[in-house]
């Protein structure tokens, strides 16, 4: 299989759906999210949840499927159109506000569907089946985002349209924090045009305790996957934290059909993390055309 992005995406293999899942608590947020969705929490001027559609909408995805629970209703709204708001900004003179609000509600294919309970991310994306039905599909962690122009999501969608077998993102983390994530053993398989980037998974640990991590190399929050992969969830007993993990899943996944792990080229923010949600502030800010210049300047000003 040498450079195997040579070859064009038969209609099977394109990836056009994206499932969200946003229905957990965000117990590590409260008392934040005690009366709104974590993932509605704004970096710097947009909610988490809107920074992850766009990079749906930069990888080509075509309809978004968000995984909501009790207490997610301004999830809908924010995608939802706003004729009101609209009317009033024109009124006022605001035409770019009224734009920017509006292109909101356009800007993609949004269906909603429920987990009742929070039963684990897992059980999540399994709720999405008959929204996804019999075709690949993208699954993006409402919570973390990565910025950057080579969307994280488009990097695995790259290979799954190549090679037709899953992909998941993974990253180095120190390894002193291995039992803070899904951890991954892979094999390389190099190729182009991924390289050494590209690892045939053996075998996946849900937060592995010191010690018994098979590597450094963590998932991310950014999947893509064939529908086989509904069926190893509908065989996946709880487990970690008594809920049914998605990396159980993978695992079976992993061993049946196969699997990519690929360390993507970019940055990620854990953002319903206290200290991940402010380094994404401060990193998206000093990035920003309007603040970031000023903000500079300001944190320069500290005497850290
Ligand atoms: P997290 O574990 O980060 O979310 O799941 P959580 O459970 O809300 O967070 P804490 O640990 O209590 O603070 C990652 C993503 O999966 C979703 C979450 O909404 C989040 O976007 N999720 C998790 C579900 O949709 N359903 C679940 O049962 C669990």
């Amino acid at each position: 299989m040498s450079n195997v992005k040579a070859q064009s995406p038969s209609s099977a293999r394109r990836v056009r759906k994206a499932v969200l899942p946003a229905a957990g608590l965000g117990t590590r947020f409260l008392p934040a999210t005690k009366a709104q969705p974590k993932e509605m929490l704004p970096v710097v001027d947009k909610p988490l949840i809107q920074y992850v559609a766009e990079e749906c909408v930069a990888s080509g995805i075509e309809h978004i499927i968000i995984v909501t629970g009790k207490g997610k209703n301004a999830i809908e709204d924010h995608f939802d159109l706003a004729p009101s708001l609209e009317r009033f900004l024109e009124e006022k003179g605001k035409k770019d506000q009224a734009e920017m609000v509006r292109r909101i509600s356009n800007m993609v294919r949004v269906s909603y569907t429920r987990q009742k309970e929070p039963l684990g991310l897992g059980h999540a994306v399994l709720v999405a089946r008959d929204l996804v039905g019999d075709e690949p599909f993208a699954v993006l962690l409402g919570d973390v985002i990565i910025p950057g122009n080579r969307p994280a999501t488009k990097q695995l969608v790259e290979v799954y349209e190549a090679t037709g077998i899953g992909a998941i993102a993974v990253e180095q983390v120190p390894r002193e924090k291995t039992h803070l994530y899904g951890v991954v053993d892979g094999e390389p398989k190099p190729q182009a045009p991924w390289g050494q980037r590209l690892l045939r998974i053996r075998d996946l640990v849900e937060k592995p305790k010191p010690g018994k991590a098979p590597s450094n190399l963590a998932i991310t929050g950014r999947y893509v996957l064939p529908p086989d992969i509904f069926d190893c969830l509908a065989r996946t007993k709880p487990g970690s934290g008594n809920e049914i993990q998605l990396t159980d899943a993978l695992r079976i996944l992993a061993k049946e059909r196969g699997l990519w792990a690929l360390i993507y080229e970019g940055i990620s923010y854990d953002a319903g993390d206290k200290l991940g949600f402010l380094k994404a502030t401060v990193e998206i800010a000093l990035q920003n055309p309007e603040l970031g210049a000023e903000f500079r300047k300001y944190l320069k000003s500290l005497d850290l």
